[in-house]
C-alpha cells in the first residue's frame, strides 16, 4: 500500500503559510497533502483524524433541504459525509451532462464545508444504492451482452472513463488538496461481490487519477469479500451492520493502517409487496462505540436515506423493486425528523469526541401540515393518449433498441380468427395488461416470470394490444443487465397445435425520460378505465412537508406541480408519498396520478405522519393459481445428509455429477428440532466446486412460505444476499406445514450439478429453520 508518511506539523504549517504566499495553490498542495493514510490513522494537517462519517445522497433530498440535513448529520456527532454520484442522473442521454439545480454536486460540497463536515465522494462508476440500474445509464444496454457491465468491455470502460472524466471537471477543485473539502474518493463499489478481474480495478482507479483527483483512493467490499479485490494501490474498507471485530481483522489481512467501515447499516431499504425493515440502535450504538475505542472509523449508511423521487427507485434481484421510500429505518428520518435513534447515536458517539469539539445542537424539524381529502375528477385513459407515430418491427425488441429509457409501451398486433390458445412472448420487464379489442384479457408479470396469457377463440381477426410498464432496472448483481420491454419472438399456440410467431407489430411509447417529464394528455371529466393519468388540485395555506396518503389508489406514479413525487404500489409496505414543503406552492397545487389499474376511490388526503409498513397482499395484481406441485415420488436423490449445526456455509458434493434442469433441497428436519425450515442462500457446484451462474435462476416451487409475519419468500434463498431468508410458513392458512420442506429450482436450462453450497439462517444461537438432514435432486420435472 503507498502510505503518505505524515510531515512533522511544524514543517507542513511552515510549508502552508509559504505556499500561500508563493506557489499556485495546486503545486504546494502536491508537496504537502494535506490528507493521508498513515500507519495506524488518517492523518489531517499531520494530526489523526477519526472518520465519523454518514451517508446522505443528495440527490435523494430536496435541494432546499440540503443544508438542514448537514446540519443534522453534524449534530449526530459526524465529522463528515458521504456521498454516492450516480452516472445516469448526470447523463441520462449519452453526451449529455447535467450538473444543475438538483444535481449541482459542487454546491452539495460546498453546503458540507460550510457545515463543518469532510466529504467523502462515491462517483462508482457503479454504485448499487437501490438506485435504478445502481447508477449505470440504461444506454449502455444497447449494447448487446449479458456479461460486459462492471468489466473491462470497451462498451463499458470508454463511457465510463468519460463520467469519471466528466466529474473530475467539477469536483477535483472541491478536493482538500485545493481548499475543498473531499477527502477520499472511492473506485468502484463492492466490487468483490461482483467479480474478481483486479486489472479492473486499476483501469478504475487510473480514471480517477486521470480526471485529476489527487486525494487517497479507496475501495469497498463487505468483510468476507475484502480479500478478493484487494490490490496496493488502493485502500480497503470493509463493508457490514454488525461485528466490527471480525470486519476490521479482514483488513488487517490485507493491509497496515487505519480500519474503516465503509458502510455500517443503521437500517435497510424496503421492496414492494415485503415488511418493512428496521434496524435496532442498541447494537448498532455498541458497534460504533467498538470501532471508536478500537480506533476505527466508520460510515453509516444510511444517516439520512431520503426519498427516491421521481423515476430513480432501483430493483434488488433477481426482480423486487425498491420502494420511492428511502427512509431505511435511519437515525435521521426520510423527512429529517430526528427522534429517539438520532439521541442515541448522539448520546453514544459524544463520549468519543476529541478533546475540545462540542456538538452543536440539532437543527429545528420541519413543520408538517395535513391536507383535507381532495378528488381528482379528471383523467386521460393512458391507450387514448399515445403518440400517434409508432415505431414499426418485425417482432419485439428490449426498449433500449428503439432508443426508449423507460416509461409505458403499447404493443398491438393484429390476430386472425382462429381457435383459442396461449400467447406467450420470450420476456416481458415489467409489468403488462394484455387487451383483445379493448377487453383486457390477462397481465404478465415479470416478478413471478409470468410471460404468457389464455386467448380466446376470435370468430374475426381482432386487435391484441399490450400495454406495459417498466418500474426500475435491477442496481445488484450480474441482474444489471436488465432490458426493459416485451422480448419477442411473442407467439401464439393454439390449442394442441404448434406454435406461430406473431409479427408485423406497432409500437407506441410515452419515454418518462430523466426527470419522468409528462406527456401532453387530452383530460376528460369523470372516470376512466383501466391504465389511465387522473388529474386534481389541493389548496395549501403554507409551504409546509406533507405525506401523500395514496392507500385507495393501485399502483403508478404521482407528480405535484409537474415535479415527480416517485412511485407508488398499495401492496405496501409504504402507503405514503413524502411531499416536501418547498415543493408545495402555497394557493392552488396541481396533483397528476398515472394509476394502472385504477383507484378504489379518486381522493388524496395529506397526512402528518408516513405510513411505511403496511402491507396488502389482496391488493397485488390477480396471480393465476399455481397448479405446480413437487413431484419427487420415485426420484432417487442426488444425495441425502445431514448439515452441520451453525450458521457457516457449507459445501456438500455428490457422489456423481448429475443433468437437469431443476434442482430440490427437502428438509427432513431442523437442528433446533421445530418444525421449520429456513434457508438463506443455496447456490449450486460445478465439479470443481465452483457456483454455477444463476442469473437465469427461478423458483419452480416452494411447499410453503412465510409472507406476512416476514420477508420469508422463496426468492430469498436465491437472491445473493445471507441476510434475508426462505422460510416455510408459520401463519395464516399454510403456518402447520412440516418437514418435509421443498424448495424447487428451476435452472432456466439443462445443467450439470455437482454439489450445493447452503448458507443457514444468520444470526447468533439456536436460530430457527437450519436444516438438519436434507435431500438434494436434480431432475427435469421436480417440480409440475
Ligand atoms: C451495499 C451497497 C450499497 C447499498 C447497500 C444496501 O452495501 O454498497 O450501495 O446498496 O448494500 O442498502
Amino acid at each position: 500500500m503507498m502510505i503518505s508518511h505524515p510531515r512533522r506539523r511544524l514543517l507542513q504549517g511552515a510549508a502552508a503559510s509559504i505556499s500561500a504566499i508563493f506557489l499556485p495553490l495546486h503545486m504546494a498542495d502536491a508537496a504537502t497533502p494535506r490528507f493521508s493514510i498513515g500507519e495506524t490513522d488518517f492523518l489531517l494537517d499531520g494530526r489523526p483524524l477519526q472518520i465519523r462519517c454518514g451517508e446522505m445522497h443528495f440527490a435523494r433530498v430536496p435541494r432546499e433541504y440540503w443544508a438542514h440535513r448537514l446540519k443534522a448529520i453534524k449534530a449526530m456527532g459526524l465529522n463528515t459525509v458521504c456521498a454516492y454520484l450516480f452516472w445516469n442522473y448526470h447523463e441520462w442521454r449519452e453526451g449529455r451532462f447535467d450538473w444543475s439545480g438538483q444535481r449541482d454536486a459542487a454546491e452539495f460540497c460546498r453546503l458540507a464545508q460550510q457545515e463543518g463536515l469532510w466529504v467523502i465522494l462515491r462517483p462508482g462508476p457503479y454504485a448499487c444504492a437501490e438506485w435504478e440500474m445502481g447508477g449505470l445509464p440504461w444506454w449502455l444496454l444497447k449494447h448487446e451482452g449479458d456479461s460486459f457491465l462492471r468489466t473491462r468491455d470497451s462498451a463499458f470502460i470508454g463511457p465510463a472513463r468519460r463520467w469519471l472524466a466528466g466529474v473530475g471537471r467539477v469536483l477535483a477543485p472541491m478536493q482538500v488538496t485545493q481548499g475543498g473539502p473531499i477527502l477520499m474518493v472511492q473506485v468502484e463499489n463492492e466490487y468483490g461481490f461482483f467479480a474478481d478481474d483486479l486489472e479492473y480495478m486499476r483501469v478504475m482507479r487510473q480514471a480517477l487519477l486521470d480526471a485529476k483527483f489527487d486525494v487517497p483512493l479507496f475501495q469497498c467490499n463487505p468483510t468476507n469479500a475484502v480479500a478478493k479485490t484487494h490490490i496496493p494501490e488502493l485502500f480497503s474498507v470493509a463493508n457490514f451492520g454488525s461485528n466490527p471485530v471480525e470486519g476490521f481483522k479482514a483488513l488487517a489481512a490485507v493491509q497496515k493502517g487505519p480500519r474503516m467501515c465503509g458502510e455500517y447499516y443503521s437500517g435497510w431499504f424496503d421492496t414492494w409487496g415485503a415488511p418493512h425493515r428496521r434496524g435496532a440502535a442498541t447494537s448498532a450504538v455498541e458497534d460504533i462505540q467498538a470501532m471508536l475505542k478500537a480506533n476505527g472509523s466508520f460510515s453509516l449508511y444510511m444517516a439520512h436515506g431520503g426519498t427516491s423521487f421521481g423515476l430513480w427507485g432501483g430493483c434488488d434481484r433477481p426482480f423486487r423493486p425498491d420502494t420511492s421510500s428511502y427512509d431505511y429505518d435511519a437515525p435521521i428520518s426520510e423527512a429529517g425528523w430526528m427522534g429517539e435513534k438520532f439521541e442515541a447515536y448522539r448520546e453514544g458517539i459524544k463520549p468519543f469526541l476529541p478533546a475540545g469539539e462540542t456538538l452543536p445542537p440539532p437543527p429545528a424539524q420541519n413543520p408538517v401540515m395535513a391536507i383535507a381529502p381532495f378528488m381528482l375528477n379528471e383523467s386521460a385513459p393512458v391507450l387514448a393518449n399515445l403518440p400517434a407515430a409508432p415505431v414499426r418491427d418485425r417482432t419485439p425488441r428490449a426498449l433500449e433498441q428503439y432508443d426508449i429509457s423507460r416509461g409505458l409501451v403499447s404493443y398491438r398486433v393484429t390476430l386472425p380468427a382462429g381457435p383459442a390458445g396461449v400467447l406467450a412472448a420470450a420476456k416481458v420487464r415489467d409489468l403488462a395488461w394484455v387487451y383483445l379489442d379493448g377487453r383486457q384479457i390477462g397481465t404478465m408479470d415479470t416478478r413471478h416470470r409470468r410471460y404468457a396469457v389464455d386467448l380466446p377463440a376470435r370468430a374475426k381477426p381482432a386487435v391484441l394490444e399490450i400495454l406495459l410498464y417498466t418500474i426500475a432496472r435491477v442496481n445488484f448483481g450480474v441482474e444489471i443487465h436488465d432490458r426493459k420491454g416485451m422480448h419477442g419472438p411473442v407467439s401464439f399456440t393454439p390449442a394442441g397445435g404448434a406454435a406461430q410467431a406473431l409479427e408485423n407489430w406497432e409500437i407506441r411509447a410515452i419515454d418518462f425520460d430523466a426527470d419522468a417529464t409528462l406527456p401532453p394528455l387530452s383530460w376528460q371529466r369523470g372516470r376512466a378505465r383501466g391504465a389511465a393519468f387522473w388529474r386534481g388540485n389541493f389548496t395549501a395555506a403554507r409551504q409546509d412537508d406533507t405525506f401523500l396518503d395514496m392507500s385507495q389508489w393501485g399502483q403508478g406514479v404521482v407528480w405535484v406541480n409537474g415535479r415527480c413525487l416517485g412511485r407508488y404500489w398499495s401492496i405496501g409496505p409504504t402507503q405514503t408519498m413524502y411531499l416536501p414543503g418547498p415543493w408545495v406552492r402555497s394557493g392552488k397545487n396541481e396533483v397528476v396520478v398515472l394509476d394502472l389499474t385504477g383507484p378504489q376511490r379518486a381522493s388524496i388526503s395529506g397526512l402528518k405522519q408516513p405510513i411505511l409498513d403496511q402491507l396488502h397482499p389482496e391488493r397485488d395484481l390477480a396471480r393465476p393459481p399455481s397448479r405446480i406441485k413437487a413431484q419427487l415420488d420415485g426420484v432417487a436423490p442426488a444425495h441425502e445428509g445431514e448439515f452441520a449445526p451453525g450458521s457457516a456455509t457449507q459445501d456438500v458434493l455428490f457422489a456423481h455429477p448429475m443433468h437437469g434442469r431443476q434442482f430440490c433441497l427437502e428438509s427432513l428436519d431442523a437442528h433446533d428440532g421445530k418444525r421449520f425450515a429456513a434457508i438463506a442462500e443455496i447456490s449450486l457446484l460445478n465439479a470443481r466446486g465452483e457456483t454455477l451462474n444463476q442469473s437465469n435462476w427461478t423458483i419452480a416451487y416452494a411447499s410453503s412460505e412465510e409472507l406476512s409475519k416476514e420477508d420469508g419468500g422463496a426468492l430469498n434463498a436465491i437472491n445473493g444476499q445471507v441476510t434475508d431468508y426462505w422460510h416455510s410458513a408459520y401463519s395464516g392458512k399454510e403456518g402447520a406445514a412440516r418437514h418435509p420442506h421443498r424448495l424447487i429450482i428451476d435452472l432456466g436450462g439443462d445443467t450439470e450439478v455437482a454439489g450445493l453450497r447452503y448458507t443457514p439462517r444468520q444470526g447468533k444461537g439456536d436460530v430457527t429453520g437450519r436444516i438438519r438432514h436434507f435431500r438434494a435432486y436434480v431432475g427435469d420435472a421436480l417440480a409440475r
